[in-house]
């Protein structure tokens, strides 16, 4: 457990470094992430690079007994290099190329880029790779930010026809999976297939599927090629990149094997406003975040990070770039760091030591003033890092590898698929999944999240939000696991291929489902349907919302009907251990489901509510308190408290021998 910060030594005067890396030090930062950005000073010209700043930087920051990450800069490709080639610019949906000014105007399939890219990565590795205070790496910066993943260029059309080639091998055979006899969109060759973009009306499902699979693809690619050149000449150093919150533009498990820390950026206030939540719900989290956020975040990269993952930008103070950036809650970048460190974060880095006065980012906080004085955030990180220390004082193994018994299955196809076959405009898969997620944890239960390929073994719980193509062994997996299995509606719903099942939906999943979805409505936002639970009639026990699976269930004795809708449709069938809900219950009924199946697989779970949230790592016990009420501990002893005590005030954190 230690703490970071992101560093721009370009933006300031170099007669500031040295204080700047003393005052970084005696606040208790060990590690200080440069350079993502700093393409235009390394190289102000073409082949002329200039080192001469970028090595005292880092020798000051070395010298200072700080450990230097030392980004690739390929976020920000410079002006001379976009006008040598511009087809490294990627190209919209509209056909237009994006325009120099901002960042990540790149294109990944870009012959130019890829060749310029691996130059620059050479030179910066090979000038700092073996630097004694360079201790880690950070491939560019953000993967996919401000809508980067897809483009629509002729690099990327060439790239397609040769990804569709190798996943089809004959044009016979895409035709055939695609079903592109429907409004005779057959195709004679691969040459012939374009983007799926411009289209009258919608673009057909699979070919827009396979686009934003072959997307993805393009970035574990360019991640790879960056990752290779860092490795030859910066042999054993710990290789990063800064994921974002929530992103599922690609698939973020490919990127990651290629990677030693899956790393991500925490803006839990800018997250709140940008993403789905209703008004009321922005307003009650507004300073503090909502309480499952960040948490989700750290358990998905968590799972996905060799080493332990880190934070590698926490949100100091207001952000920018969301539609409003209100301030943090004093304490709450204590509680977010905190939180991170109680779900198996290695660092929490802070962005940034200084808030910029130019440029785009002015009116973002840093951990100091413009003026250069600590402001309440850089008051808050230095907290962390003697918390920190009181923490390892009392329990050396406080670093301890995470053990949950419950899974979340977390897919990034899923994404893409709902989103180009709907059948209803708010099936927004990552909210689902994030509020299975919610759910159990306002049970107080740890989780992993987990690919669709996992192994299953050790779990108890296995919850799996609406997962429409199940791996061929998926069932056999969960089977052998000895879990509890909750699925959510529309899962096994299609083929690889973007098909119907032939046997209809759960499709493959029927093995241990032996049920019938033979038709499927989606309802509209003010709509829900009354849920009564075991075979009771009369007062609703909550409400489905968004969708309804319609459920065959006379196929087999061996399915249970636990809850049905008002009309009689089951709404919950169960055969053994498989669960499957027809729909998307509201808050208070999924948390009511998860904690009746949570006993059945012999987890003991809590009444949280929605404020309070307890995690466990090693032999510690952590506890957040969102509310603005004190939250108290009963039954703990006093001396068991390492930091905190029974009382937990609003924004306080409370961490107990357990
Ligand atoms: C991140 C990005 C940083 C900075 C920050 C502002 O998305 O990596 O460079 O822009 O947001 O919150």
């Amino acid at each position: 457990m230690r703490i970071g910060v992101c560093y721009y030594p370009e933006h300031w005067p170099e007669s500031m470094w040295e204080d700047d890396a003393r005052r970084m030090k005696t606040l208790g930062i060990e590690q200080v992430r440069i350079a993502e950005f700093a393409w235009s000073r390394i190289e102000p010209t073409p082949g002329e690079y200039d080192w001469g700043w970028l090595d005292r930087a880092v020798d000051v920051l070395g010298a200072a007994g700080l450990a230097v990450v030392m980004c690739t800069p390929t976020a920000t490709p410079p002006k001379w290099l976009i006008d040598r080639h511009p087809d490294i610019l990627a190209v919209g949906a509209d056909g237009r190329p994006r325009g120099f000014g901002s960042r990540r105007h790149y294109d990944f399939s870009s012959p130019a880029y890829f060749e310029a890219s691996r130059r620059i990565c050479a030179a910066v590795a090979e000038r700092y790779g073996k630097h004694p205070a360079v201790a880690y790496w950070q491939t560019d910066n953000e993967f996919g930010c401000h809508h980067t993943v897809v483009s629509y260029s002729p690099a990327a059309l060439v790239r397609f026809r040769e990804w569709l080639k190798a996943r089809y091998h004959t044009i016979q055979a895409l035709n055939e999976a695609w079903g592109t006899v429907f409004w005779s969109m057959e195709y004679r060759s691969f040459d012939e297939i374009d983007a799926p973009v411009g289209t009258v009306t919608e673009a057909h499902p699979s070919h827009r599927l396979d686009y934003r699979r072959f997307a993805s693809d393009e970035v574990a690619r360019y991640n790879r090629m960056q990752v290779e050149i860092i490795r030859a000449h910066s042999p054993g150093r710990p290789v990063a990149h800064n994921f974002m919150q929530l992103f599922t533009e690609f698939d973020h498990y490919k990127v990651a094997t290629d990677l030693d820390v899956a790393a991500w950026d925490s803006y839990p206030l800018g997250a709140l406003e940008e993403q789905w939540f209703a008004p009321d719900i922005k307003a009650r989290w507004l300073r503090s975040g909502h309480p499952d956020f960040a948490s989700f975040n750290h358990d998905v990269y968590r799972g996905m990070s060799k080493l332990p993952f880190w934070v590698m930008e926490q949100q100091p103070g207001p952000v920018n770039w969301a539609q409003w950036n209100p301030a943090p809650l004093p304490g709450m970048v204590r509680l977010w760091s905190w939180e991170a460190f109680a779900h198996g974060a290695g660092c929490v880095s802070y962005f940034r030591w200084r808030q910029a006065p130019f440029a785009q980012e002015q009116m973002h906080a840093g951990l100091n003033t413009p003026d250069n004085r600590l402001d309440v955030g850089g008051k808050e990180a230095s907290q962390v890092a003697s918390d920190i220390r009181t923490v390892l004082a009392a329990d050396a193994g406080a670093n301890a590898a995470i053990r949950s018994k419950v899974a979340l299955v977390y897919d990034y196809e899923a994404k893409w698929l709902f989103e180009i076959h709907p059948q209803g405009a708010d099936f927004h898969y990552p909210r689902f999944a994030f509020e299975y997620y919610s759910a159990l944890r306002a049970l107080g239960l740890d989780v992993d999240v987990v690919p669709a390929d996992a192994s299953f073994d050790g779990y108890s719980l296995v919850v799996v939000p609406p997962l429409p193509v199940v791996p061929d062994d998926f069932a056999g997996r969960l089977a052998r696991s000895g879990a509890q299995v909750v699925f959510g509606p529309r899962t096994g719903s299609k083929t690889r291929d973007l098909r119907i099942p032939a046997n209809l939906p759960p499709g493959a999943l029927t093995s241990v489902l032996p049920l019938r979805v033979w038709r499927v409505e989606s309802l509209r936002p003010n709509v829900t349907e009354a849920v009564v639970l075991d075979q009771k009639s009369g007062a609703a026990d909550g409400v489905a919302r968004h969708w309804r699976d319609l459920i065959d269930s006379d196929a087999s004795p061996a399915l249970e009907v636990r809850a049905r809708f008002a009309d009689g449709h089951p709404a919950y069938v169960q055969s053994g251990a498989f669960h499957y809900f027809a729909s998307l219950f509201d808050d208070a009924l999924t948390v009511h489901l998860f904690a009746r199946i949570a006993r059945e697989a012999g987890l003991e779970t809590q009444a949280l509510g929605d404020s309070v949230r307890i995690s466990r790592r090693g032999a510690l016990t952590y506890v957040f308190n969102y509310g603005d009420q004190d939250h108290t501990l009963d039954n703990i002893p006093d001396d068991a408290f390492v930091i905190g005590s029974r009382e937990v005030a609003p924004q306080g954190v409370a961490i107990y021998r357990s």
